[in-house]
């Protein structure tokens, strides 16, 4: 098989983006799992998503990755940070260490995701300190626009960071 999609998603975000790079990838030899279901079916690339747990990928993805010998990989996620260059580069150091030496790496592809109303629970309760307050709000602003995410140009970036893998 040529391409395989193999996603973690907890709330369905992550799926979302999977759905749009599967459906962008060329040809009929292709597939997408969730990797909780997936039993070693083989392809040439496979395309790895994840949502960013703590700053970076959970244990069954770092699981997957450290099995996957030899391949081309392109990885993909969601988070709830918006886009901040140098902590989006920050995920790609610490997920990317999991792959194998053996293996080739093409990129990542990483967007925002909305997260659970628990979260912004926390932001909602204001501080004293005038430097945790402002941070306070800006995480609050930050959950508000995670809301809309993924959201159309998120899915149609995926589609352009899949023609950029394979060219
Ligand atoms: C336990 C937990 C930890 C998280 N840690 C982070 C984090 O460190 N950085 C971040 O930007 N988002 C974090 N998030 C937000 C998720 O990564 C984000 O909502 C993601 O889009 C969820 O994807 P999913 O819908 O595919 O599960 C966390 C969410 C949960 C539930």
């Amino acid at each position: 098989m040529d391409y395989m999609v193999l996603y973690s998603s907890k709330t369905g975000n992550t799926k979302k983006v999977a759905t749009e790079i599967f459906s962008a990838l060329p040809g009929m030899s292709k597939d997408m799992q969730n990797i909780e279901e997936y039993r070693g079916k083989d392809a040439d690339v496979f395309f790895v998503g994840f949502w960013v747990d703590r700053g970076t990928c959970s244990l069954p993805v770092i699981d997957i990755l450290s099995e996957l010998h030899g391949k081309k990989i392109a990885l993909f996620g969601t988070c709830g940070m918006g886009k901040g260059t140098a902590y989006y580069r920050t995920i790609e150091q610490k997920v990317t260490v999991w792959l194998p030496d053996d293996c080739e790496y093409l990129g990542m592809f990483l967007c925002q995701g909305k997260m659970p109303m628990k979260v912004r629970e926390k932001y909602e309760i204001s501080r004293e300190d005038p430097r945790e307050e402002a941070l306070r709000k800006e995480m609050l602003k930050n959950f508000d626009e995670a809301l809309f995410h993924p959201n159309d140009d998120d899915l149609s970036d995926a589609r352009a960071f899949v023609e950029q893998m394979l060219k």
